[in-house]
This record gives structure tokens, sequence and C-alpha cells, in this order.
């Protein structure tokens, strides 16, 4: 894939502007990610220049500083998978495109930037009655949604769905998809608070919302009965870990176990803690395909980002995804630019709600000693 590719160090460029940006030498601690003033070339041919916004946060962001996300480029980068912001200009061949058009960016990294040079194949309108804070919140959660419970995991009206971290960004928009197609979710969150919070904002029958916790297979069977199913038809699952297992066994013939994350493998320092990950992987759940032959039922893993090498592919999955997800995202908390590590912190706590973002006030620093047109070699920091 294109690893690093919003990211070059290693060829001349002629920056034009100024920006800032939130840079980590390698992937290794958090603490490491430091608030840059950088230069920005031109956009290359094909690229369009956006002044961002705002700025989408998602746990792979900290995957990625961490050094536990494999698709983290080498060496030198600016974590960020999705923005929002205006155009200011556009490369050489770029025509569906103008100065002053709001936008949506998806980003292969590079996201946590003030301006940034991107492939005008990962630009989208953003809608008219929504803020920039609502396109930045949308596109990675919105289409993790949609790509593994509808294109991958063939989700229905009545099939029952297990969601894990369900007050979450991707697990709100779960809970949306499983609701315009008529299915029966089950939503699994981490904390008490979430729970009531599920019911009281989002009208979930509390029957239905279940704690993870030494009970949890228990816990399940009951929320089974309640909707009188014999077996979950889907687990969506990003957490992994203890909850996998009890999950996995309570799916039907022809279920899919849909693991798209393994957030019970997050630590809460600034750095991944070795012994800790050793622990978590050395009893880490297994699965015996031949077991799985005679159950009739499955595993079906997946990284959305995958989905960046496929460019022709997105606007059809953007389009399917805005049909069952028409509504911007809840935001369960907007910090400044500035303030990106106690937003990462609060997101890595595990106690938010909803979807993070930070606020760019400032578009880009304009330099001074920079201010020439020329068109732009391939960008040196995007
Ligand atoms: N594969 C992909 O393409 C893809 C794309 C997007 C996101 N993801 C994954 O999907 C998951 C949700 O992402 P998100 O951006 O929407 O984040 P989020 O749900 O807003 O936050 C992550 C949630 O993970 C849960 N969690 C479980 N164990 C945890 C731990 N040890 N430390 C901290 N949190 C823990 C917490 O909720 P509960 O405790 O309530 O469960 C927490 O709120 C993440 O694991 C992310 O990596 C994968």
């Amino acid at each position: 894939m294109l690893g690093g590719m919003n990211d070059r160090t290693d060829r001349p460029s002629r920056p034009e502007h100024r920006r800032l940006a939130w840079r980590i030498p390698r992937a290794g601690s958090l603490a490491n990610l430091r608030f840059v003033e950088e230069d920005l070339p031109a956009p290359a041919p094909g690229e369009v220049q956006i002044d961002v916004v705002a700025v989408g946060l998602n746990f792979a962001d900290i995957f990625a500083c961490l050094g536990l996300y494999s698709a983290t480029p080498a060496g030198s980068f600016v974590p960020g998978l999705e923005a929002a912001g205006t155009v200011r200009r556009v490369g050489d061949g770029v025509t569906r495109w103008r100065p002053g058009d709001r936008v949506i960016v998806l980003t292969r990294f590079g996201g946590y930037a003030s301006a940034l040079n991107v492939g005008e194949q990962y630009l989208w309108p953003l809608p008219e009655t929504w803020s920039f804070e609502d396109g930045a919140a949308y596109p990675v959660q919105a289409l993790t949604a949609w790509y593994g419970l509808v294109a991958l995991g063939g989700a229905r009206r009545g099939s029952v769905v297990l969601v894990q971290s369900a007050a979450g960004g991707v697990g709100l928009n779960a809970l949306q998809v499983l609701r315009q197609l008529g299915a029966q979710p089950v939503a699994v969150v981490g904390r008490e608070s979430k729970r009531d919070w599920l019911v009281r904002e989002h009208g979930l029958d509390p029957a239905c919302v279940v704690l993870r916790g030494p009970h949890f297979g228990a816990a399940l069977d009951a929320a089974l009965r309640h909707l009188d199913a014999a077996a979950f038809d889907l687990v969506f699952d990003a957490v992994y870990g203890p909850s996998f297992r009890p999950a996995f066994e309570r799916l039907a013939p022809e279920g899919r176990h849909l693991l798209y994350g393994a957030a019970d493998f997050m630590g809460e320092g600034r750095r991944a803690n070795p012994l800790r990950l050793a622990w978590r992987w050395l009893r880490r759940p297994r699965l015996d395909p031949l077991a799985m032959i005679s159950q009739n039922r499955g595993l079906l893993a997946f990284n959305l980002i995958w989905l960046w090498g496929e460019a022709a592919r997105l606007p059809d999955a953007l389009r399917e995804t805005l049909a069952l997800i028409p509504d911007p995202p809840h935001i369960g908390g907007a910090w400044p630019f500035a303030d990106a590590h106690t937003a990462l912190a609060a997101l890595q706590s595990g106690d938010t709600t909803g979807k993070l973002v930070l606020q760019v006030d400032k578009p880009a620093v304009d330099s001074p000693r920079n201010g020439a047109s020329g068109e732009g070699s391939a960008a040196a920091a995007r």
C-alpha cells in the first residue's frame, strides 16, 4: 500500500506555505508526538491542498504512535486518517475541486495538520448543513461500520448482532446501520455509565445493553433470551481479549465474527507496556479452523485502511454509507488543535462516548520566505 505517501521527507520540494502539524519522529511513544511548524509544498498534479478546520481522532492514531499498528509508516510521520476543511488550491489536472470548496478528507496518515495535500479522489463535498467537525468525525468510523457489517458481514433485517464498544465512535455508527436495516443489536460496553447513556440518550432497551465483565457469557445469554434468539448472526468486535470467546461461542451456524481491532491490548501509558503486551499476546484467544468447519461459522478480520488502495471503490462505499448513516455522528469531545495530547489521553482512557475531534483555528502559517507560487513536486510534508 501507500505507506508513508503523505509524509515523504526525502524528495526535493518547493515549499509554498508553512503549516502546523503533530509529528512523531518514529513510532514508539506518544510522548514523542510534537507540535511543529514545517513547510508544505504546492500540491502535486492530481492533488488538492486543503486548509484543515477539524481533525477526527481514531484509536488507530494511538496504535500508530505506539508502534502497534502494522500500517504505520517507518520513520517520521504525521498521524491522522480524516479531516475536514476548505480547498486552498488545486494541482495540475484537478477539475473536480475549486478553491473555497468545503470538503471531507480521508488521509492515509497525515491528517493532524493545519494544511495538507491529498489526492483528489480522497475528498468528498461536505454536506451543506454539516459543520467541519461533523465532516471530520464522519468517514473512518462510518465507513468502518458499513464495510464490516454490510459489505463483509451481510447484516440484514432481523439479524441479531452483538456490537462491542457500542458507545464509542464506530459502535454508535454500527447501531445506526443496524437500526436502518431493521436488525436487532445487543450493545456491549465496558462501563456502567456508558450503559446508562446508551439507554437514556439512544433509547436502547436496557435488556440489550451488556456490560463486559466476569459474567459476560451469562449476560449475553440473558440478552439473547430477551430477543427470543438462540444465537448471534454477527459479532462486531474491536476489543478481542477475554470477551472474544464468549461472543464467538454464541454465533449461530452461518454466523460471522467480524474482528477489526484489539483494544484489549491497549494500556494506559504513553508508551506500549511490553510485559502487558506479552501477557495479552500469550493469552490471546485462538481458534481451531477445523472446529469452525463442523460448526459452520467463521471469523472475518478486516482493516479499513485497505480500502485506501481501492480508490475507485470509495465513492460507492461512501454513497452506500451515507444512505445508511445520513446524519453526522455524536461528537463526544472537541479540543483545540494544540491540545492533541489531552484529546488522545481522553480517547485512550476508554471513558469517552462518540467521536473526538480537534479544532484548527488557524488554517496554515504562511511563510514570508516561501511565497513562490510554483507548481510543486511531490510533497515533502503533507
Ligand atoms: N480495522 C479497522 O479498519 C478499524 C477502523 C476504525 C476503528 N477500528 C477499531 O475500532 C475500535 C473503536 O474505534 P473508535 O475510534 O470508534 O474508538 P472508541 O470506540 O471511541 O474508543 C475505543 C473503545 O474501546 C474500548 N476499550 C476496550 N478495551 C480498552 C482498553 N484496554 N483501553 C481503552 N479502551 C478500551 C472502550 O470502550 P468499551 O470499554 O465501552 O468497550 C473505548 O471507548 C478501536 O479498537 C479501533 O482500533 C478499526
